[in-house]
Formats: structure tokens, C-alpha cells, sequence
């Protein structure tokens, strides 16, 4: 099939970004994704497998999704994952392949990257010190991921780094993170800390919130700009004169993004979600293992697409009134 215009949800907005998790497995356990003791990871036969979920990329690509971003866990903790990126990026009408990683395992890869055209990479990088990067992340992987990022530097893929603010854990790094920014030509990127960490029962008051990461920012900088972001962005972008990068702050708790949201999820155990808050709207695999045809496929997701929440608010109502709160992590969700 050819590729087609893309898709529209009920709101009127074009559905062209998958967010796809290939594991949810991680060799880090930053506090605010997983409890100290890892969550219950799926047992191999409950993940996608490659095939399956090349098959998923392939339908959605002719239903008009034009990037894909391969998230985890750790994407790298699965095996033979450059043969995965590979394959897909054959993909006629797939213009983007894009990666989220906490950069432990990357190093290796880059050249290859680069050779498959990676478009964007994103490093989970929270700390500059190597003793709270520790504390967060519960390993003491600090400077094997700050090797990573001074590789990606040298190399020819475009990267952003995405700090989670947290009170009483990082809120010191977020001007030596943004210094970042005055000698190397990356996005830094400050989110709002989010729910989703295995366990439930944080999603009280956030303290970091977008406005107070911008005010912290802007008492450090008076002079910083504004800059114009894309149709789709999730995050307020910023700049510091006469630095090279730039500066980026997500809402993701205040969900101030939500009217031009592009993007879908499939976790790791391929369930599908149309709201990063949403729990689960349609079960993938459970479909193509009973031995749904493409068009039946098809069916299912535009029918899915045609009944997607108008907001991050309403994909959480909806969940709890099924009695459903989050209490998932974002290992298995891949952010
Ligand atoms: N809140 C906000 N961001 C999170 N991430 C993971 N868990 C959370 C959370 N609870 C972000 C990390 C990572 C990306 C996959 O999602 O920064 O870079
Ligand atoms: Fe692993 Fe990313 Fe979760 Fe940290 S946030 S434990 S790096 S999946």
C-alpha cells in the first residue's frame, strides 16, 4: 500500500509519530521510573518480537505515520537491536527514526547510527554529578554515559538531553545543565517529574512545574529568549544568547501540549496507547497472535484513532473511572 495522507483523530489532529518500546527492561533504576527493586519485568514471550513489531511499524507507516521513536527500558539492553533499526529503516514513507536512551550502552553503536541515518537521539542525563546521578539513577554509571555524550558531540547525529527536575534530588544541576548549552549544539531539555514510577501514589503536587523551572531559568539568565517551536512540540524552548544550543522546558505533568498532539504509544508488551496517560486502548498483540490480517489491523487502529482522548486530563479520567490509577512505570511505557 502506498503511504497515505496521514491519519486524523476525532480532534482533528494528524496522527504521524509512534513512540514504540522494544523492552522494558533497563540496567539503570532512576527513581522516578522504577521502585529500587525493578518492577515485575515480562516474561520474553509477552514482549513484541522483532517480526511483530516490524509488522505494527510497517501498517502504520502506510496509515500515514512518518517517524518512529524506539524507546525502552533501555532499547539497548535487547539483543540485536541494530538489525531491528535496520530493517525499518527500509521503510518507504518512514522519514525519522529517531532513539531514547540512558545512554550506558550507546557508545559502541554510534558509528552505525550514523551510518543508518538515526535522525535524533535522546539521552536521559538528569545530573552532572557523578554522586547524585548515582543517587537517582541507583547506579554508578555517571561517567560512562558523560563519555557518551561527549561521542555523540563528535558525531554527526543531532541529540537533546532530557533531565527530569526533581525537588530535593537535581534542582543544582539545572543551570550546570543548561551551561551545557553555551559550548556544545545540543537541546537540553528540563521535564516536569510525571507519576509513572512503578509504583503509584506520587502524583500529589508537583513542586518543579514548568513556570518554576522557567522563573529558576530566567533569575540565571535575564536575557534569555523565547524561540518558536515546532506544530508538534511538547516542550517551550529557550535560548541564552550567544550560545550554541538551547534550552527546553516540558509540561508533562500540566499537559499545556495536549492540543497538537501528533503522537501514539505502543509499549512493550504491545498495547496500544493514544495518551501518554491513557491505560491502554487496544491490545495489539493479542490481535496479530490470534492471526489478524493487515486490513483487520488497520481497521482496529483507525477506529481506535477515531475515539482518542481530547487531553491528557480526560485519558486519566477515563482511567479512573475504571477503577485503573497509574501506578505503571515509565520503563515499560517508554516515556
Ligand atoms: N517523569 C518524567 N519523565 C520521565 N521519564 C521517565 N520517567 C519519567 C517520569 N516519571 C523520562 C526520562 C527519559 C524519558 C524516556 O522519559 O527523562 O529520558
Ligand atoms: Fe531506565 Fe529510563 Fe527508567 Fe531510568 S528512566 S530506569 S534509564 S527506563
Amino acid at each position: 500500500m502506498d503511504n497515505e495522507a496521514p491519519i486524523y483523530d476525532n480532534h482533528g489532529r494528524p496522527i504521524t509519530y509512534l513512540r514504540l518500546s522494544v523492552t522494558d527492561r533497563c540496567n539503570l533504576r532512576c527513581k522516578y521510573c522504577m521502585p529500587a527493586a525493578g518492577i515485575n519485568f515480562l516474561p520474553r514471550e509477552e514482549i513484541l518480537s522483532y517480526e511483530e513489531l516490524e509488522r505494527i511499524v510497517r501498517i502504520l507507516v502506510d496509515l500515514g505515520i512518518s517517524k518512529v521513536r524506539i524507546t525502552g527500558g533501555e532499547p539497548f539492553v535487547r539483543n540485536d537491536l541494530i538489525d531491528f533499526l535496520e530493517q525499518i529503516s527500509r521503510l518507504e514513507g518512514l522519514e525519522k527514526i529517531a532513539l531514547t536512551t540512558n545512554g550506558t550502552l550507546l557508545a559502541p553503536h554510534i558509528p552505525t547510527l550514523e551510518e543508518l541515518g538515526i535522525s535524533s537521539i535522546n539521552l536521559s542525563l538528569d545530573s552532572l554529578d557523578r554522586k547524585r546521578f548515582e543517587e537517582i539513577t541507583r547506579r554508578d554509571q555517571f561517567k560512562k554515559v558523560m563519555e557518551t555524550f561527549h561521542l555523540l558531540t563528535e558525531s554527526s547525529i543531532p541529540f537533546k538531553i532530557n533531565a527530569v527536575v526533581m525537588e530535593n534530588q537535581n534542582t543544582e544541576d539545572i543551570i550546570p545543565l543548561a551551561e551545557l548549552t553555551r559550548d556544545y549544539a545540543v537541546s537540553v531539555r528540563f521535564i516536569e517529574e510525571m507519576p509513572f514510577n512503578g509504583e503509584g501514589g506520587n502524583d500529589s503536587v508537583l513542586t518543579w512545574t514548568h513556570d518554576k523551572i522557567l522563573d529558576h531559568l530566567k533569575d540565571y539568565y535575564p536575557d534569555l529568549e523565547q524561540i518558536q517551536a515546532g506544530p508538534h512540540s511538547t516542550s517551550t524552548n529557550y535560548k541564552v544568547p550567544g550560545y550554541r544550543g538551547k534550552l527546553g522546558i516540558i509540561a508533562a505533568f500540566s499537559r499545556t501540549f495536549c492540543g497538537t498532539c501528533n503522537r501514539i504509544r505502543i509499549d512493550a508488551q504491545g498495547t496500544l496507547k493514544t495518551c501518554l496517560y491513557d491505560s491502554g486502548v487496544l491490545n495489539i498483540k493479542k490481535f496479530i497472535r490470534d492471526g489478524a490480517t493487515d486490513a483487520e489491523i488497520i481497521k482496529l487502529f483507525r477506529h481506535t484513532f477515531a475515539n482518542r482522548a481530547k487531553d491528557g486530563f480526560e485519558a486519566e479520567q477515563r482511567r479512573k473511572e475504571n477503577h485503573n490509577p497509574i501506578r505503571e512505570s515509565m520503563s515499560l511505557i517508554g516515556g
